[in-house]
């Protein structure tokens, strides 16, 4: 394809995407030029972001990507201390078990050449995030189930364990007495973590792990190990990742549509934004859930929405480190 039709046809050819060097390499005309630089934005990289305000993860990410390692290793390493934290009931050792008491795990990470492994409903092993990993570079699948997953993350070295903490046992111990199943909005003020990150080369990739809403139906999957639910990254637009009522998200592939939406031109809060507006739409009016969206681009450039105030996400890049109370559909 000639240069010039390239870069009308293609959704990345934006200025902040190409590098001067590329510019002055190729036989542009001077007009040429001059419009591409014109909307020329620093990119800004490397960047990681994540779901609600997971201080810690967001650091460790940092520190891998600070140290010249690739986006994959970040979200990796950053999800991974939410999951080896007990305190956290939503995530990894520590999580709320389903309603017959067993905390199964799901997970999903994406690389920068749109591969991807996931495990679902996996129990006995801390680091779900690790064993998707390894779904995705050691096995020819994407995903790996209950028995079949845990038996493959032996396989793969990783160590047998009891997810059920004594807080975690006391508090379903508790609500088996009355064993409502009622998933509550922002539920101690956090829930799965959805990361996305860019490296020093510019590459994305994101990573998704949660122990799933507590109490649910044995055997029941949300939407964060569904790759295009809970989690997408195309290298070439951004990335895009959810928290909150995991069915809601897999009824409108959300996060797809998500880096979908920003390939047809919308900024990252715009598709968010969007993606929130198409699940209210199938939920004609009823609204008594949670949703957070959070996106990033080829940029750096990051947004997040969700249904009810409450939501944050943390930002972190050589700009600084932040939580983002995110916009909200329904106001404060
Ligand atoms: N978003 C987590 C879940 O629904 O399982």
């Amino acid at each position: 394809m000639k240069r010039r039709n390239f870069l009308k046809n293609s959704g990345v050819a934006t200025a902040g995407v190409l590098s001067t060097p590329f510019l002055t390499s190729c036989k542009a005309n001077e007009e040429e030029k001059k419009s591409i630089l014109k909307g020329h934005t620093e990119t800004i990289k490397p960047i990681v972001i994540c779901t609600w305000d997971f201080h810690n993860a967001s650091a460790k990410a940092w520190e891998v990507l600070s140290s010249g390692a690739s986006a994959l290793d970040a979200v990796e390493q950053g999800v991974k201390v939410e999951e080896d934290d007990v305190n956290n009931q939503s995530v990894g050792r520590g999580g709320r078990p389903d309603r017959d008491g067993r905390v199964t795990l799901d997970a999903c990470i994406m690389d920068k050449d749109g591969n991807c492994g996931a495990v679902l409903a996996m129990q006995h092993i801390a680091n779900p995030i690790s064993v998707a990993r390894k779904v995705m570079e050691d096995t020819p699948h994407v995903m790996l189930a209950g028995k079949g997953a845990e038996q493959f993350a032996y396989e793969k070295g990783f160590e047998k364990m009891d997810l059920l903490t004594e807080q975690s046992k006391k508090e379903w111990l508790e609500w088996k007495k009355t064993s409502r199943y009622e998933p509550i909005i922002n539920i101690e003020n956090h829930d799965t973590i959805g990361m996305l990150a860019i490296d020093k080369n510019g590459n994305i990739a994101g990573g998704c792990t949660t122990s799933g809403m507590a109490y649910k139906m044995a055997g029941r999957v949300g939407d964060s190990p569904i790759i295009g639910a809970g989690l997408f990254v195309d290298n070439e637009v951004g990335g895009a990742t959810a928290t909150g009522v995991g069915e809601e998200v897999v009824r409108t592939v959300g996060s797809f549509l998500i880096v979908e939406l920003m390939r047809q031109g919308k900024s990252p809060q715009e598709a968010c934004e969007e993606g929130i507006r198409r699940i209210i739409a199938k939920n004609k009016g009823k609204l008594d859930f949670q949703i957070g969206f959070i996106a990033i681009n080829k940029k750096g450039e990051t947004g997040g929405y969700c249904i009810h105030p409450g939501f944050t996400y943390r930002t972190y890049s050589g700009k600084g480190h932040d939580n983002n109370p995110s916009k909200s559909f329904l106001k404060p």
